[in-house]
C-alpha cells in the first residue's frame, strides 16, 4: 500500500455503507480523518465536524470552514441520498447541490477530490427501457437517483478541481467478517429473503450481479488518496468475475441443504413473471408488496445488462477480485445479515452458512 505523507482527509458520508469501511481503512493507513457528520455519528475518526453538504460552507461556521480548508489535503465524498424513496427533491439536492458544495470546499482547500459515483450511471438508458417494458409507475426513484449521480459526475468533471471519480458496482460486506455497516437497497431484500419473508426475487437466474466487497472498495479508495497522480474514472467492479443470480442463490441454498436437506426455497423469476405473480399474491402484507414493487424497479438496472467493465487498472497492492473472493464474501455477508438482522426464530440457514463461509 502506498504510504501517505501524514495527510488529512475530509470524509463525507462517514456513517454510510461505503463511508464507514473507508473511514476504518483510511485510519488504519495512518491518515488523519475529519468526518463531516450529518445525522449519524462516525466512530473512529480523528475529529468530527457537524455539517450538511447541501448548505453553504457545508453548514459549518465560517471559522471552522476556514480552519478545515487549511488542514485538508484530500476530500473523499461519500455523502449521498441513496435510498430509492419517492423524494426526488432530496435525492437531487444531496447528490447534486451537495457535490457542488463539496467541490467548492475542495477548491478552497486546494485539495484533491475522490468522488463516489456508481457503475450504474452507465445503465440509465437500460433502466428507462426496462421500466417502460415492464414496471410502469413506481420507478421514478431509481431514475432520479441515476440522473442525480450522472449530473454529479458532470459537475466534478467540469470543475477545476483535481479529482478521481470512483464507480463501484453493488457493495456487499467485508470480505473477512461479512460486516455491513448499513442496510439499504439490495441488502434489505437479501435480509427479507434470508428470513423467508420473500419467496421469490424479480431476477432471472442468468442475470449477472456485479458485487464488490466493502473492504476491497475501501482499500482502492485509500490507494487513490495516496497516489497524488491518480485521476479520471476508476471502476471498482467484479467485471468478468461477477456471478449470476442463480449462482448466488445456489450458494445460499447449498448452505441450507446441508442442514435441512431442502433448497433455499427462493424462486428467481424474470421481472414480467414477478409482476404477474405479484398481482396474484395474497400472502404478503402492504409492506411486502411495496418491497417487491421496489425490487422489480431495481431489477431494471440488472435485467438484460451487459457486464460492467473490469476494473480498468489495478491499483498498487490491489488485485482484481476473484470469483472465489466474491463468493466467500457473499456467504459471509449473508451470515452477518442473518446474525444481526434476521429474528432468531427465522434463522434456518445460520449454522450451515457459517460453516460454508469459513470453509
Ligand atoms: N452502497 C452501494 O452498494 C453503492 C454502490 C455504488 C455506489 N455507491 C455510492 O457510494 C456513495 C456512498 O453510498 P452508501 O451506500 O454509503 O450510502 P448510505 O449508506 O446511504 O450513506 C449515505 C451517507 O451520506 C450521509 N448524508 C446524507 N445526506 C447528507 C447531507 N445532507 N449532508 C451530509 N451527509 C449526508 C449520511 O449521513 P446521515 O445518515 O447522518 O444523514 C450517510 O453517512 C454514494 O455516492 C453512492 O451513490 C454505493
Amino acid at each position: 500500500m502506498a504510504s501517505p505523507r501524514a495527510q488529512t482527509v475530509l470524509l463525507t458520508g462517514a456513517s454510510g455503507q461505503v463511508g464507514a469501511p473507508v473511514l476504518r481503512a483510511l485510519a488504519a493507513a495512518g491518515y488523519g480523518v475529519v468526518a463531516l457528520v450529518h445525522r449519524t455519528d462516525a466512530p473512529g475518526a480523528s475529529a468530527t465536524v457537524e455539517g450538511d453538504v447541501c448548505r453553504p460552507s457545508l453548514g459549518l461556521p465560517p471559522g471552522q470552514y476556514r480552519e478545515l480548508a487549511r488542514l485538508v489535503d484530500v476530500v473523499v465524498h461519500c455523502a449521498a441520498a441513496t435510498a430509492f424513496r419517492p423524494d426526488a427533491h432530496r435525492t437531487m439536492a444531496v447528490n447534486t447541490h451537495g457535490t457542488e458544495r463539496v467541490l467548492a470546499f475542495a477548491s478552497h482547500a486546494q485539495a484533491r477530490l475522490i468522488h463516489l459515483s456508481s457503475a450504474f450511471v452507465t445503465r440509465a438508458e437500460l433502466v428507462r427501457r426496462n421500466i417502460a417494458a415492464y414496471a410502469g409507475a413506481g420507478a421514478e426513484p431509481i431514475y432520479t437517483y441515476l440522473d442525480s449521480k450522472q449530473r454529479a459526475e458532470r459537475q466534478v468533471r467540469d470543475a477545476h478541481v483535481p479529482h478521481v471519480i470512483v464507480r463501484p458496482s453493488l457493495v456487499i460486506g467485508d470480505s473477512q467478517t461479512g460486516r455491513m455497516d448499513c442496510l439499504q437497497g439490495v441488502p434489505t431484500l437479501l435480509v427479507a429473503a434470508l428470513a423467508g419473508w420473500l419467496k421469490w426475487l424479480p431476477l432471472a437466474p442468468e442475470t449477472t450481479v456485479d458485487v464488490v466487497p466493502s473492504d476491497f472498495l475501501a482499500r482502492a479508495i485509500v490507494e487513490l488518496a495516496a497516489d497524488a497522480s491518480s485521476s479520471g474514472t476508476v471502476w471498482v467492479t467484479a467485471g468478468s468475475a461477477a456471478p449470476t443470480m442463480g449462482r448466488l442463490v445456489r450458494l445460499l441454498g447449498s448452505g441450507n441443504a446441508r442442514r435441512t436437506g431442502q433448497s433455499a426455497g427462493l424462486d428467481l423469476l424474470d421481472p414480467v413473471s414477478s409482476l404477474q405473480r405479484l398481482e396474484r399474491w395474497a400472502g404478503g402484507g402492504v409492506g411486502s408488496v411495496r418491497l417487491m414493487r421496489q425490487a422489480v424497479a431495481q431489477s431494471a438496472a440488472l435485467h438484460g445488462a451487459e457486464p460492467f467493465p473490469s476494473m480498468d487498472r489495478v491499483l498498487p497492492g490491489i488485485t482484481r477480485p476473484t470469483a472465489t473472493l466474491i463468493e466467500t464474501t457473499w456467504l459471509r455477508t449473508a451470515t452477518h445479515l442473518i446474525e444481526h438482522h434476521v429474528p432468531a426464530d427465522r434463522r434456518p440457514l445460520l449454522g450451515a452458512q457459517r460453516a460454508k463461509a469459513n470453509a
